[in-house]
């Protein structure tokens, strides 16, 4: 070996060795799925500083900071216009994004910010195209620890793209992967860790790509609302998807409605359970300043966020389904498993399933996450009658 093939094969070494610990401070920033609450699905487009700070307040005197949810997500709409410089300035319903972000650290909470790699937001506001440096430099600077960044207009660009070069249907593919790819590496450049978040709803499999682009998590489909069906169709969608998640990466079927008032309480327990079967980042998306005891008992249920943060990593799916009746499972730690039972009828019904189609030939203690109670040793025929749309949880052991 010569002297200057040595030198090549330490570079060499070294280059691996900073990739690697790179690698494992993206994925310690989100080991687990994030939680936290996000501005949108309740004050979408009216989002003022004062309800950042109030939600951040909240999420500290209803508990909610402790049991993990401890990311204040600043989603559309507070963008101003850039100056000379390019400077993107906040507008008048953001006086000083670095004190809100100060204060929202006060509280022992992390701050998160939302763009897009478009020129417009959805929301028509300013996005991120062509000041992506810049962007990044000004939220580590604020102290920001979080980034959603939505497609939005930038889907125009790619069709644009298309109807000019319709025999390059890859060119409009790789303007989008290069865009996300360039902000992930504008934050990277920051030194400060900050969690990136594609919003991409899904389409061009985002689960193959985003963790190349440097991505923690991405969504896999378009936007939830407030109704049990759209909540049950997107949780239908996650089905086959769980081996693309595991520590440092997640499938994200957007945040939670929970306690926003058009579902039935079984129908918010139902997608509270399914998004923690899912490994889905728990995001609220409700007022905290005007939850109730139910919602909070359903966002708070200390075994339930267990389940969804289990340090194993892995995303549950669906293992078994017979006309309405669904059966999630999700491997735990310790040789446990968490069993979703979904009644997705409209009337109550009595389900039986035969624990050894579901994975448990010789069957399991069996633990009842939303009463806390044990229910002892089971197999064969297991019978449970769940109401309209309801679901039943348990951790199974073997
Ligand atoms: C898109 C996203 C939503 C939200 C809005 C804001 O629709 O999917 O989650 O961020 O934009 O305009």
């Amino acid at each position: 070996m010569t002297i200057s093939s040595i030198r090549s094969f330490l570079v060499l070494l070294g280059a691996l060795f900073l990739s690697v610990l790179a690698g494992s401070a993206q994925t310690r920033l989100a080991a687990t799925p994030p939680m936290g609450w996000n501005s949108w699905n309740h004050f979408a487009e009216h989002v003022t500083d004062a309800d950042v700070r109030s939600a951040a307040d909240m999420l500290v005197s209803t508990g909610m900071r402790d049991a993990g949810y401890v990311y204040v997500n600043l989603d559309d709409t507070w963008q101003g216009k850039r100056d000379a410089q390019g400077v993107l300035h906040p507008n008048e319903r953001f006086p000083d994004m670095k004190a809100l972000a100060d204060y929202i650290h006060s509280k022992g909470l992390k701050f998160g910010i939302y763009s897009s790699p478009g020129a417009k937001t959805c929301g028509g506001y300013e996005g991120s195209l062509g000041h992506e440096d810049q962007d990044a430099q000004m939220y580590a600077a604020w102290g920001v620890d979080f980034l959603k960044y939505d497609l939005c207009s930038m889907q125009g660009d790619m069709r644009k793209l298309k109807a000019e070069q319709p025999n390059n249907p890859d060119d409009e593919y790789k303007l989008m992967i290069d865009a996300y790819r360039k902000m992930g590496k504008a934050l990277q450049a920051t030194g400060r860790p900050i969690l990136y978040s594609l919003c991409q709803y899904g389409m061009d499999q985002p689960w193959k790509w985003g963790p190349g682009v440097g991505a923690q998590m991405w969504r896999t489909t378009d936007d939830i609302d407030d109704t049990y069906n759209r909540m049950m169709l997107i949780a239908s969608a996650q089905a086959g998807l769980a081996k693309y998640a595991g520590p440092g990466h997640w499938n994200d079927p957007d945040m939670l409605e929970i306690g926003n008032g058009h579902m039935s309480y079984d129908e918010y327990k139902t997608h509270m359970t399914l998004w923690v079967l899912l490994a889905a980042p728990l995001l609220a998306g409700n007022d905290l300043s005007k939850m109730s005891e139910p919602d909070k008992g359903l966002l708070m249920n200390k075994e339930a966020i267990a389940i969804d943060q289990d340090p194993l990593g892995k995303q549950g799916d669906r293992v078994w389904q017979s006309g309405d009746f669904s059966v999630w499972t999700k491997p735990l730690s310790g040789g446990r498993t968490a069993v979703g039972f979904i009644n997705s009828a409209a009337d109550q019904r009595d389900f039986a399933v035969d624990l050894a189609e579901i994975g448990f030939p010789k069957g399991a203690s069996l633990h009842d996450v939303w009463s806390g109670r044990d229910l002892g040793r089971r197999s064969g025929r297991f019978n449970q009658t769940i109401p309209r749309h309801g679901v039943a949880l348990f951790i199974f052991s073997k």
